[in-house]
């Protein structure tokens, strides 16, 4: 790729225009002018290469709306991995989503623009730390939040994602059982279950920040507000909320209820891209960043496109496993006819 090629010259800006009217309200036209060259690349050479993009609902809208082909929470993202034809997916997204795709389609090229997208809570828990607390509670499920690596998942009876937790645990028709690695998830998922939940204590590091006391001084400030908040917050931040729920259960609660103002407490780019569907909405954005999904950028997306690196793999074995327990956790949800 030349430096001209990545001018924004007339041609570019004529076949990006379409992209950046749908995002021109929550994107300056000089942002743009930055990214288009990039983005034209990108989808150029997503066709070559016969690539799908897929982009969690927390990167930015030059990435969500410009270059991805399909966007979407944790589940809907696994979905969307199994059941692609393309012969590349690139994950816009971390290295436990990455996985989640390569489990789901081992025969795939799976891409994440940069290894060391991670996450907090991945980082929490070891497949030993699995053992061991299968160990000391023998016979009890455990269930994994798919914010986990590969090998920590195939220890486990299912994954669940923040959309579907509280309906995987009641899938189990167990009273007790281990919930990894979420504690804050855990402990929502209890107080919507009755179940009594074995807890580890790993937190979201983007989510844990969240206080009940910015949020009261929002409702001080902005009468009226809705407030809707991520389960892996806290639960004191959890109940000054008007509503909680994943990334794309934010996204149908506003789709319903239309509210006027909303502050929503998760990543910053959330409020960006619904935004970007919802423009009567108002988005009062004060939010927190996670340095991990600011890894992915256009110009690595771009060079790994070029490159076709670098690749995820996961050990045939504990892809084995760790699908297992994702196909059970899919099954749930077709099951009840929900997801
Ligand atoms: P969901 O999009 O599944 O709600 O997940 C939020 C999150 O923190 C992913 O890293
Ligand atoms: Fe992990 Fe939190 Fe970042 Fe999601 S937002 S990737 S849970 S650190």
């Amino acid at each position: 790729m030349t430096t001209t090629a990545l001018s924004y010259t007339p041609q570019v800006e004529r076949v990006t225009r379409p992209l950046y009217e749908r995002i021109r309200h929550v994107m300056p036209e000089m942002e743009w002018a930055v990214h288009a060259p990039l983005v034209a690349a990108i989808n150029e050479l997503k066709r070559e290469r016969n690539a799908v993009i897929l982009a969690h609902n927390y990167q930015t809208p030059e990435i969500a709306y410009g270059v991805a082909d399909f966007r979407g929470d944790s589940l809907a993202l696994a979905q969307q991995g199994a059941a692609t034809d393309a012969g590349v997916i690139v994950l816009c997204g971390v290295r436990f989503m990455a996985e989640t795709a390569k489990i789901m389609s081992p025969e795939k090229l799976v891409i994440l623009p940069d290894l060391e997208a991670g996450c907090s809570l991945a980082a929490s828990i070891t497949a030993e730390d699995v053992r061991r607390l299968k160990a000391k509670h023998p016979g009890v499920p455990v269930v994994c939040y798919v914010n986990a690596y590969a090998d920590v998942r195939a220890e486990a009876d299912i994954c669940c994602t923040s959309a579907n937790a509280v309906k995987v645990v009641e899938s189990l028709g167990s009273d007790r059982v281990i919930f990894i690695p979420d504690g804050y998830l855990g402990r929502y998922v209890a107080s919507k279950t009755g179940v009594e939940i074995i807890l580890w204590e790993g937190a979201c590091e983007v989510h844990e920040r969240f206080t009940p006391e910015e949020i009261r001084e929002y409702r001080r400030t902005q009468p009226g507000i809705h407030v809707m908040a991520h389960p892996e917050c806290p639960p004191e931040v959890l109940r000054e909320a008007d509503y909680v729920g994943s990334t794309s259960g934010m996204i149908r609660h506003i789709a319903d209820e239309k509210p006027r103002q909303v502050v929503l407490i998760t990543e910053c780019s959330m409020s960006d891209n619904v935004a970007v569907e919802y423009p009567e909405v108002e988005f009062v954005r004060p939010c927190n960043f996670c340095p991990h999904m600011k890894r992915i950028t256009l110009p690595k997306i771009l060079a790994s496109l070029q490159t076709l690196t670098p690749a995820i793999e996961v050990d045939a074995q504990v892809a084995a496993g760790a699908k297992r327990s994702v196909e059970r956790m899919l099954a749930v949800g077709r099951a009840s006819g929900t997801t």
